[in-house]
């Protein structure tokens, strides 16, 4: 189940808006292909969409015809913009873009082949690495699942969100290799459903025990005691550990305080944005409020119904019991423990530097 390939010159990209029903790859040959899927979210997850643009840059990037570097790069700019443009609050797509970009840039003196080449080349590392680092992820993180562990999970952080396997659900999966899970219980994830539609799709098809419940079961579900730990993704995690994810995510974090279940968000050292001090500096996206009037294309709210749709929320730090990344489970204080785990990695940036 590969959310994307790179075949022949032309992205390929699993099309999750008609998932389980339909399996449809869309063939994308120009950027603004690319950025259409990722704002109609035929390919979403914070991982998934940062890769997705680094190959919509590299497919900019091949369609320029001429030797004028200033004007290649003048066209790779504006490709890098309107691929940022897609959406706001998963920072792996700006982490991503500007990773390609500044390759296309450290090459500048080269000729323009080359460039194209190596833009391409970096898209294709940063979808390898994703697919280790999510190994990585699942591995430090199925440690934390103890025997017999029932699970509760959010929207879909699993192969379908990154290159392969996934953060959460690579928890997931990777504890279940283990034989320690014994449900895992998966909240439908109002509006778009990435919960119903993809997670328990993906975990039907591997073979792990899945019990789907509407958002609002949750409460209920751990009031009964049938939740052990909640594990959900991540779009951007700020400085002090605060962690943007679908919208539900802070829910669940506030009622897995209350009945003493412990909350850990899986996800990879990109999902950190170390510029911004605190969740409020996330900016949210807001979606089509037909995503909430209507259900798979079918209206069955009021004409003319105000709707607030934001697609995220913000889970304040203090109600993260730890962050599992590919440097291991980071614990609050959880400034401190990105400092660490960015220098280990040698990766100079705020907060390690
Ligand atoms: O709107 P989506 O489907 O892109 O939202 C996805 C999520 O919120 C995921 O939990 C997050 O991106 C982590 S994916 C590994």
């Amino acid at each position: 189940m590969d959310a994307m390939r790179w075949e022949d010159g032309v992205l390929l990209l699993l099309d999750q808006t008609k998932l389980p029903e339909e399996t449809e790859y869309l063939r994308c040959s120009r950027p603004e292909e690319v950025a259409t899927a990722i704002r109609r979210l035929a390919v979403r997850g914070a991982p998934a969409i940062g890769i997705a643009a680094a190959y919509g840059l590299a497919l900019g990037a091949r369609e320029f015809k001429g030797t004028d570097k200033g004007a290649f790069f003048r066209h790779l700019r504006a490709v890098k913009d309107l691929l940022a443009g897609t959406r706001p609050t998963a920072v792996n797509l700006f982490w991503a873009l500007e990773r390609a970009y500044r390759r296309a840039e450290e090459l500048a003196e080269r000729n323009i082949a080359d460039i194209q080449e190596a833009v391409l080349a970096e898209a294709n590392r940063l979808f390898e690495e994703d697919r280790e680092i999510c190994r990585r992820i699942g591995a430090h993180g199925a440690a934390l699942v103890p025997p017999g562990a029932r699970i509760l999970t959010h929207c879909n952080a699993g192969a379908l969100a990154t290159a392969g396997y996934g953060t959460a659900l690579g928890v997931i999966r990777a504890a279940h290799a283990a034989g320690r899970v014994a449900m895992v219980y998966v909240d439908e994830t109002r509006p778009l459903l990435q919960g119903a539609r993809l997670t328990a799709y993906e975990l039907k098809a591997d073979g792990i025990p899945v019990t789907l419940i509407c958002d609002n079961m949750a409460g209920y579900a751990m009031q009964k005691g049938l939740i052990d730990l909640v594990i959900f993704g991540a779009d951007r995690i700020a400085r002090n550990g605060d962690t943007a994810n679908k919208i539900g995510s802070y829910s669940l974090a506030v009622l897995a305080r209350e009945h003493g279940i412990p909350v850990y968000v899986a996800a990879p050292l990109s999902t950190i944005d170390g510029n911004l001090d605190d969740g409020r500096e996330i900016p949210i996206e807001e979606r089509d409020p037909g995503e909430v009037t209507h259900i798979t294309g079918k209206r069955f709210a009021p004409e003319g119904v105000a709707v607030w749709n934001p697609a995220f929320d913000v889970t304040p730090h203090r109600y993260i019991t730890g962050i599992i990344t590919e440097a291991g489970v980071l614990r609050p204080p959880f400034e401190g423990a990105f400092r660490q785990a960015l220098a280990a990695k040698g990766e100079c940036r705020p907060p390690a530097c």
